[in-house]
């Protein structure tokens, strides 16, 4: 089958993308797909880009970026038609052929929050991962938060900003009363802790919120919870099956000029946490974890794949933080390694979620 792997993109984890589409350009087996590399730039274009893997790794801080290569790759309309077309030079080149299935390696917003997805239903090819309205949901961490609380799950207490209301000194003081200290502020739709702040005094409260809204209006205030950072892989069945969990990871911050795992210890500081996989945690709490892992890919709607990361409370109680449509698979990523502890391969889970999608 042709397999177009899609990457880079308008969001703020553009780069991240680009080194999450280098992993998979790595192990994507070429002998069974034939890969057609298409990065979309910053700006929104859609470019033929290069399928070497190399071309995409984070390396020395270096952020890898798609660049404008004076192509422009259109998709199919209408039912049936699966022939992508490429312009050069403002004509149309020889058809690229029929894509079989699309792999949208795109984080965040205009790439992991339906936006693309709908326009792949539209153009009525196949794709990797969740639908529009799964990918819509665990975008934005405030609906996230109803619909795995609506469904039983456990999430922590938060507070929403929405877009356009003014933040007003006298709430934020009384969130600071009802939810205490430290506290968590993010962009409701954003990743790779894009906008996020940890406000541990009050006075810092009005900043982090005016940070978090260059990223989004909306914004999300969360109680700072006690407890384990872990992340569970999910993975959606074959065949009807039912969705599967790996083993959990754990997220451990080493070096204290991270306060949380932020976007310089998740890509840049190799050396500021570690990612410990499996998580060593008692077998009751793996399966709790799995169990809640697997019931929020549920709650969701999600398809193919999805990370949920968990905070397990020191008397064992599995909090869900959130869930990840598109979770990161660059060399630094913890989905593929907590597949990998659980016994599939990079390569076989890429291979997986392809046939997943060709179902
Ligand atoms: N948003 C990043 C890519 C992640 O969840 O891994
Ligand atoms: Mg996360």
């Amino acid at each position: 089958p042709r397999v177009m792997v899609l990457f880079g993109g308008r969001s703020g984890e553009h780069a991240i993308s680009c080194a999450t589409a280098g992993g998979v350009l790595r192990a994507i087996d070429r002998t069974r797909y034939d890969v057609v590399a298409v990065g979309i730039t910053r700006t929104g274009q859609w470019v033929l880009a290069d399928d070497d893997p190399e071309r995409w790794a984070i390396r020395d801080g270096h952020l890898p970026e798609v660049e404008d290569t004076a192509t422009r790759v259109l998709l199919p309309q209408g039912t049936g038609e699966h022939d992508v077309q490429v312009v050069r030079d403002g004509r149309l080149d020889a058809p690229l052929g029929a894509v079989d299935v699309v792999f949208p390696l795109l984080h965040g917003p205009f790439g992991e929050d339906g936006t693309l997805q709908g326009l792949l239903e539209l153009a009525d090819l196949r794709y990797v991962g969740s639908g529009v309205l799964a990918s819509a949901v665990g975008m934005d961490k405030h609906m996230m938060k109803l619909v795995l609380a609506g469904s039983g799950l456990t999430v922590g207490p938060f507070r929403v900003l929405p877009g356009g209301r003014p933040a007003d000194d006298a709430l934020l003081a009384s969130w600071v009363e009802e939810l205490g200290l430290p506290l968590f502020v993010k962009p409701a739709r954003a990743g790779s802790s894009l906008g996020i702040s940890r406000v541990d005094d009050a006075a810092d409260l009005a900043a982090a919120v005016a940070a978090a809204r260059e990223h989004d209006p909306k914004v999300i205030v969360e109680a700072g919870l006690a407890g384990r950072e872990i992340e569970c892989g999910v993975l959606g069945g074959r065949g009807g099956a039912a969705p599967r969990a790996s083993l959990p990871g754990e997220i451990v911050v080493t070096d204290a000029r991270h306060s949380f795992y932020d976007f310089e210890a998740k890509y840049l500081d190799e050396a500021g946490v570690t990612l410990s996989c499996p998580a060593d945690l008692d077998p009751d709490v793996v399966a709790r974890v799995q169990d809640a892992a697997v019931r929020a890919f549920e709650a969701v709607g999600c398809e193919g794949l999805a990370r949920v990361d968990v905070f397990v409370t020191p008397d064992g109680e599995v909090v869900v933080n959130e869930i990840n449509t598109m979770p990161g698979f660059t060399p630094y990523s913890m989905y593929p390694r907590m597949w990998q502890v659980t016994g599939l391969e990079y390569a076989d889970l890429v291979d997986e979620l392809v046939g997943l999608a060709l179902e």
